[in-house]
């Protein structure tokens, strides 16, 4: 490797390492990955709502949360069981108003979503509103561009899929608006190649609007000339990260670029771009029309809206839909899924929020809140809101060994830790599933978990050290029990299990 790049990698790794250690304890986790040139945490909404004592009629606190009603639901169509298509959307109250909306400008759209305090959808929860704020600056003659981010590879999610199966003008009204926001010329929808309808049903939606003179030149009436792409990615995990998509967009290999410059200086084609989610943007029209306000009435404070959860595993009911940010866990669960196979005292972890965050216990479970701030004070995360439950009858080591062994394969190979960490935590971890190790071996994993964590370019790393993390943070003694186990069963083996894992 030429020294120039050696040293450009060390310098950016020593920003990431300083990003990660001013901004979140270290079993916390932090931001996928910061989408703007600031590396920041989400901080605390610009637009939020000032402290009781500076409000004279200030409202009681909200305490409770969900269930979300009816007549508030975003996504009508979340089951298909209306028509998706341009009439059957218009029926449902899409595209309703949008020439107003657009003509009313980016100022205007951007603070509705300051006002909304709505979190990025795809896992870092940056706020959206300041997020968008970055592309809107004075244009230095390169076109600025939008991407959609409709990889969803994370294991346990499904919600973007719905959307583009169920409600694809939501997500092309939305790119019209969030593209006018940042002054976009056009919005590329990078979507997940083994999503065949999906994105059918997508290409369909943009056809339908382009007819209707809802996007294209002249978009809506308006004068703003807007188009729309969609472009099939082959299916790796590692296009979901916003540069590797920006790589894998532009024709090359989906490996993620060294940040800065990030992508919002530096993006697709070397202009100007901001990648956001699909939830993230299919929201954006009903915040418009009625307000952002009305959004940020959902949720707690920094954690506003509705949201998207997708609830699988050892559920009577697994299923999609869209709740209150903030609804307790368990009431999540046993509302909307049909509770826990087996019941409730049946149950023995939840990953909550995709594959990537360290999983919960059944005493966390208990009565923790579905939202950002709450599942980072349990050292987990909300990431993109996957809830996958495990009952009793779960081998939880197994599960989380088979998580390695994913984030092994999906390694894109560029730096060390990842490329060589996540081969051995995989490989430790199946032999910590027969028990065939030492205790102190449970120590060994816990620190090369950390020895990759932070120090990778994208946060592929640290979304493969957490699950190991949370593994031992919470069944250690199940881990140890399994080796006292083994010893007993098979002496014979106990030499092959005194050597160092490698
Ligand atoms: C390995 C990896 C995979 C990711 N996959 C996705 C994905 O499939 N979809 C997604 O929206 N974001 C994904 N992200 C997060 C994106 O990098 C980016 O933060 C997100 O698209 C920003 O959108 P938002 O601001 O609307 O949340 C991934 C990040 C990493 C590190
Ligand atoms: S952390 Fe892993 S996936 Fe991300 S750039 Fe490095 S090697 Fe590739």
């Amino acid at each position: 490797m030429a020294l120039s790049r050696r040293l450009q990698i060390a310098s950016v790794l020593k920003v990431s390492n300083r990003y990660l250690a001013t901004t979140t304890p270290s079993s916390n986790p932090p931001p996928q990955s910061p989408p703007s040139s600031k590396p920041t945490t989400p901080p605390p909404q610009a637009t939020s709502p000032p402290s009781q004592a500076a409000t004279p009629a200030a409202k009681p606190k909200k305490t409770k949360f969900g269930p979300l009603k009816d007549e508030d639901r975003i996504f009508t169509n979340l089951y298909g069981r209306r028509d998706w298509h341009l009439k059957g959307a218009i029926a449902l109250g899409d595209w309703y108003k949008t020439k107003e909306i657009v003509l009313k400008g980016s100022n205007w759209i951007i603070d509705e979503m300051k006002k909304s305090g709505l979190r990025g959808r795809g896992g870092a929860g940056f706020p959206s509103g300041l997020k968008w704020s970055f592309m809107n600056k004075p244009s230095d003659g390169r076109p600025k561009y939008l991407v959609i981010n409709a990889d969803e590879g994370e294991p346990g999610t499904c919600k973007d899929r719905e959307i583009m199966r169920h409600d694809p003008h939501k997500l092309l009204e939305g790119c019209l608006i969030a593209g006018k926001a940042m002054g976009a010329r056009a919005a590329y929808i990078y979507i997940r190649g083994e999503f065949y309808n999906e994105g059918s049903n997508v290409q369909v939606a943009i056809q339908e609007a382009y007819k209707a003179g809802l996007i294209g030149k002249n978009a809506c009436g308006t004068g703003y000339d807007f188009d729309i792409y969609m472009h099939r990615g082959a299916g790796a995990y590692i296009c979901g990260e916003e540069t590797a998509l920006i790589e894998s967009l532009e024709g090359k290999q989906g490996k993620p670029r060294l940040k800065p410059p990030f992508p919002a200086d530096i993006g697709l084609f070397g202009c100007p771009t901001t990648v956001t989610n699909v939830e993230t943007v299919a929201v954006a029209p009903t915040i418009c029309r009625r307000g952002g306000e009305w959004f940020a009435s959902f949720g707690r404070e920094r954690n506003h809206g509705t949201k998207l959860f997708c609830i699988s595993g050892h559920v009577n009911k697994p299923v999609t839909v869209e709740e209150e940010m903030s609804i307790p866990l368990r009431e999540l669960i046993e509302r909307h899924a049909g509770g826990v196979v087996g019941g409730w005292d049946n149950l023995l972890a939840i990953i909550p929020g995709g594959s990537s965050v360290p999983l919960l216990p059944k005493h966390i479970c208990d009565d923790v809140m579905m939202d950002f701030d709450a599942l980072v004070a349990v050292q987990s995360g909300l990431g993109t809101a996957a809830v996958i439950v495990m009952n009793k009858s779960t081998d939880v080591i197994k599960a989380i060994a088979r998580l390695s062994l994913f984030y092994k394969h999906e390694s894109c190979g560029q730096c060390t830790p990842c490329r060589e960490g996540t081969g051995w935590l995989a490989k430790m971890m199946y032999r910590f599933v027969d028990g065939n190790a030492r205790p102190e071996e449970i120590d060994m994993i816990w620190e090369l978990s950390k020895q990759i964590e932070g120090h990778t370019i994208c946060a592929l790393g640290d979304a493969a050290a957490w699950p190991v993390q949370g593994l031992i943070r919470h069944f250690r003694p199940e881990m140890e029990r399994r080796m006292k186990e083994y010893q007993e069963n098979t002496p014979s083996k106990k030499a092959v299990s005194r050597q160092p894992a490698h």
